[in-house]
């Protein structure tokens, strides 16, 4: 495999638009407002801009592009103008993508070296433009064909950004645009990997390798050690592979934490899902790659809360096993216990997701966690319910649901948050067990999260179903094919967001 992402080097500076150098410069544009804020911008491009605006090929509208040519005295000649819609509606969001969208165009052109002015007046202060731009662009230096035997690659080398105001010293915001939009490539490589290149003994590897380089602590539990704290429901799921599970366990304890709080992020971490007995149809099951983009998130999210010094401990816990159809695979009917001692009725073996999770819950708890964040692909009735660009959330209490999509909001991950009234437990009622693993097609996203609930031990908890948003299907100008890298952001920014949920208690 090759290089599948790069870091590109970000300057700042307040450089006149003419002044900056670079193979292509990106101007921004406001919707029917292509000149408020560089009057220069059409006589260096000989009138283009405005013949262009003319005859309706580029008004700025969100997210188009256009490329003109510039004249001197303007030091760089390739113009890209993005569309930036309506200048009322620009959001940090918008403008991250902005940057993407430029980004992803330059490399399709083979230019290696960016100039970005920001356009002002979106209410967002130069530091904070600094950040979503630097991980705009970086997240768009992400690339997915890792295996062709002659890769066509250009990568964006440098990126000079020019915001407005006073010169000022930016390297913190730098530093955390580059790191989100890092991680979250890391994230997006190992969610791309094959299963047959990402079996969970190499998933465990990898994450501990990553792990280690950041300074986190790490273990990695093999099946003895496992089968020794009797996670049942882990094993059930791993019997029908030849492929021994794992479990990765990652600490990062910060010199001074702000609360004695521990943050639990756990993650589903199916390296490959053929649904088992209860086995999934031909027809798109090689997307099942991607089951483990859950556990991607959370080690890659924890790469981050140690790059930028979280002020609170946070630990991860990633179960990792394939679902396959062997001979000794669990069959519907069976009944297994968790390592907590519940006991579940196996309905359906393409219901693995919680059940990894169930015993990973209990183990987080077991290390010390206070609150609770799971991350899974978990349901095809999430994707229903709330399609292809926004997460689901469900949890307890309202203040904790809330806590995770304030973060999501900061970190441009779409995320809504759907119900878990008990009533919705009826559906999980077992005969012989005390509940089953699926609660039928009605409501599935949310009997999901009811079962996993069940392992959460009345802690705040949070449930991210991110079946939907962890796979993009189709290319958008701003968020090329594959791995999204969802909730690593999220994740993040929930740790830096410590000191705002740290003190509420769980009712
Ligand atoms: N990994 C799948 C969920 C999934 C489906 C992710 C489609 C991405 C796209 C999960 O393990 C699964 O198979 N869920 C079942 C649950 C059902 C059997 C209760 C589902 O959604 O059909
Ligand atoms: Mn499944
Ligand atoms: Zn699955």
């Amino acid at each position: 495999m090759h290089t599948v992402h790069k870091t590109p080097r970000v300057t700042v500076s307040q450089r006149a638009t003419g002044d900056l150098e670079a193979d292509v410069l990106v101007i921004p544009v406001f919707e029917d407002d292509p000149f408020a804020d560089e009057p220069e911008l059409d006589a260096a491009a000989g009138g283009d801009v405005a013949a262009a605006h003319a005859r309706k090929e580029f008004r700025g509208k969100l997210y188009e592009v256009f490329q003109t040519h510039a004249g001197l005295p303007w030091k760089t000649p390739r113009l890209l103008l993005v569309g930036a819609g309506k200048r009322q509606d620009c959001t940090s969001e918008r403008i991250r993508r902005i940057a993407t969208t430029a980004a992803l165009s330059a490399r399709q052109r083979r230019a290696p070296r960016l100039a970005l002015v920001h356009r002002d007046g979106t209410g967002l202060g130069p530091a904070r433009a600094v950040e979503v731009l630097a991980e705009g662009v970086t997240l768009a230096n992400f690339e997915g064909a890792s295996f062709k035997t002659e890769p066509d690659t250009t990568w964006l080398d440098s990126v000079e950004l020019r915001v407005g105001g006073a010169a000022a010293d930016y390297a913190a915001h730098v530093a955390r645009g580059l790191t989100m939009g890092e991680c979250s490539n890391i994230a997006r490589t190992m969610a791309n990997e094959p299963g047959n290149r990402l079996t969970p003994q190499l998933f465990a590897e990898r994450g501990a390798a990553l792990a280690r380089e950041a300074g986190l602590k790490v273990d990695v539990l093999d099946e003895k050690r496992i089968a020794a704290l009797n996670m049942g429901l882990l094993l059930g799921v791993t019997r029908g592979s030849q492929e021994p599970p794992r479990l990765l366990v990652l600490e990062y304890q910060p010199a001074k934490p702000i609360a004695a709080v521990t943050l639990g992020l756990i993650g589903k971490g199916i390296t490959f899902d053929t649904g088992g007995i209860s086995i999934k149809p031909a027809e798109n099951m090689d997307k099942m790659k991607d089951d483990m983009s859950g556990g991607a998130a959370v080690i890659a999210a924890m790469l981050a809360v140690a790059r930028l010094g979280a002020p609170v401990r946070c630990l991860s816990i990633v179960p990792m096993s394939e679902n396959m159809p062997d001979g000794l695979a669990i069959k519907p009917g069976d009944v297994l216990t968790s390592a907590e001692g519940k006991t579940v009725e196996i309905l359906n073996t393409d219901a693995e997701g919680r059940l990894v999770l169930g015993d990973a819950l209990w183990y987080a708890r077991q290390l010390g966690a206070t609150h609770l964040v799971d991350v899974a692909t978990l349901t095809g009735a999430c994707v229903v319910a709330l399609g292809k660009t926004t997460t689901g959330l469900f949890g307890t209490p309202s203040t904790w649901v809330d806590a995770v999509h304030a973060a999501s909001e900061v970190a441009g991950d779409r995320s809504w948050a759907l119900p878990v009234f008990e009533d919705y437990f009826e559906q999980l009622k077992s005969e012989i067990a005390d509940f089953t693993n699926t609660g039928g097609r009605a409501g599935g996203a949310i009997t999901g999260a009811l079962f996993i609930k069940e392992f959460a031990g009345g802690l705040p908890w949070v449930h991210m179903d991110i079946a939907g948003t962890a796979w993009a299907e189709e290319a958008k100008p701003y968020q090329p094919k594959g791995a999204t890298g969802v909730a690593v952001r999220t994740l993040a920014e929930l740790a830096m967001a410590a000191g705002s949920w740290s003190t509420s208690r769980a009712t």
